[in-house]
């Protein structure tokens, strides 16, 4: 592995982060078709990764970066659905490992925005992919942003708002997106700057190259890549289909017993990224000792099969079952989110998007402040009736919940506590339009506010609370 600008730092006082952990962090846009380029270059590398000591993974589906290279919804549909069952069949440990939808991340293009307001458009003008396709443009005369959407033009800042969301170290990506990673630091070091008042807000991410499998060739000895029609299916087409990527692999017009010369030869470019070294090295000898083309091909077939023919099995399964992968990336949103939704409120103060509450009494230290949330608070309080019930009130001050009736204070005292100590008895449920919160089954309070994920909200602020 080849590590880009080494030294991340970690982020100050993040509440609930390991600080002796590494956060790795990558994507795939969910447009193509998986092949063996992704497997080897993204799907693979990660999945190692993840099973490093003190690694806290966090993969993800960039389907937000889909739409912008792709606006048929039929093809976006399925490409997550497929890209989700290649990582889960490769053998993604979901308990470890953080795996979740990008578009399930509210927190995500809300961070883009605050990111796009510091980002300098000269700095956009730049862009590897934006320049591409001006000089597309140009070369046939067109205007030079004919045909460029926004998206296409700002992909590096929503990329740098994947990376900085979840205050990521390493990120394992292909060459191609080494100019986007030098974009995310270059738009957190001005974040941090601007509204840190001293503090790393974000941690500067860097970026990570596997160098062996960065670039497998694919059919012609080019990159494997889609947009070169020269790729080996993982498993769409099943073992048929992979033989016939696979007899289709170009070689060089020398003969059975022949010599060959492995280094000039990318299948054996793509043997020596699937078989251990000592077939390798077997499969080298072999080829200098004149085995035919259509034999080699054959143990390349073999290696491939023995690798994919287990996870061809799991993927068709799964597959099958595209509820049970829902719940998972739901499952897998949830837990990014309890991280996303409390950061992006420290974001939102950070830069002015505050409460105007002025009942919160400003923090005796501001510095601690800064990095540690106010924990939310219960007030309980007699109504006009003379009836008794209690709100919780958010660090700066909103709202967040307000309790049914209660005939005596004391009552108030028990429930509260428990809501805190006790989250598994704790039910919060979305029910005729408001968020309900439930102890034992029997409904305690209503929530002041209406939105999505209003209760991974209250979640994590009782959870604040807990550790306060
Ligand atoms: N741009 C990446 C690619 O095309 C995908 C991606 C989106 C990504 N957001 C990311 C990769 C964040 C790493 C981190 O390969």
């Amino acid at each position: 592995m080849l590590r880009l600008d080494g030294v991340a730092r970690f982020r100050p006082a993040s509440l609930f982060t390991d600080t002796m952990t590494t956060r790795v962090l990558t994507g795939i846009t969910t447009t193509g078709i998986p092949h063996l380029g992704n497997y080897a270059g993204a799907i693979r590398p990660a999945i190692n990764a993840s099973t490093e000591p003190d690694v806290d993974a966090y993969f993800f589906l960039a389907d937000f970066h889909a739409l912008i290279k792709c606006d048929d919804p039929e093809r976006i549909a399925r490409s997550r659905l497929e890209i989700a069952a290649t990582w889960l069949a490769a053998g993604l440990d979901t308990e470890r490992v953080t795996f979740y939808r990008q578009s399930d991340i509210p927190e995500i293009p809300e961070l883009s925005w605050l990111l796009t307001c510091v980002t300098s458009k000269g700095l956009m003008n730049r862009a590897h992919a934006y320049k591409a396709a001006v000089d597309q443009n140009l070369a046939r005369e067109a205007e030079a942003d004919d045909g460029i959407t926004m998206g296409l033009f700002s992909y590096p800042v929503l990329m740098a708002a994947d990376i900085l969301m979840f205050n990521a170290h390493r990120v394992p990506v292909g060459r191609d997106q080494i100019q986007h990673l030098e974009m995310a630091r270059d738009i957190a070091q001005r974040f941090n700057h601007l509204y840190g008042q001293g503090k790393d807000l974000f941690v500067l991410p860097s970026v990570e190259i596997a160098e062996e499998v960065a670039t497998l060739p694919g059919l012609d000895g080019r990159k494997m890549s889609k947009s070169y029609d020269n790729t080996i299916p993982l498993f769409a087409g099943g073992a048929r289909a992979l033989q016939d990527a696979v007899m289709r692999i170009v070689t060089d017009s020398r003969e059975p017993g022949e010599a060959k010369d492995p280094d000039a030869s990318h299948l054996f470019t793509l043997y020596r990224a699937f078989g251990s070294a000592e077939e390798t090295a077997v499969f080298r000898q072999q080829l200098l000792d004149g085995m035919g083309w259509g034999d080699a091909k054959k143990a390349f077939l073999a290696l491939l099969e023995r690798m994919l023919a287990p996870m061809r099995e799991r993927y068709e399964s799964l597959i099958a079952r595209p509820d049970d992968i829902e719940d998972i990336l739901l499952a897998g949103a949830r837990k990014a989110r309890q991280e996303s939704i409390p950061a992006l409120e420290t974001l939102r103060a950070a830069v002015g998007l505050r409460s105007l509450k002025t009942s919160v009494a400003p923090a005796a230290n501001k510095e601690e402040s800064a990095a540690l949330p106010k924990p939310p608070r219960f007030v309980s309080f007699r109504d006009d009736d003379g009836a008794f019930r209690f709100r919780l009130l958010s660090g700066n001050g909103d709202e967040l919940l307000l309790s049914r009736v209660f005939a005596n204070p004391k009552d108030i005292g028990a429930v509260t506590r428990r809501l805190v100590a006790e989250p598994d008895s704790v039910s919060i449920a979305f029910a005729d339009g408001a968020w309900v919160v439930s102890l034992d089954g029997a409904a305690l309070a209503t929530g002041s506010q209406d939105v999505a994920g209003f209760d991974e909200r209250l979640r994590w602020e009782l959870e604040v609370l807990k550790q306060a």
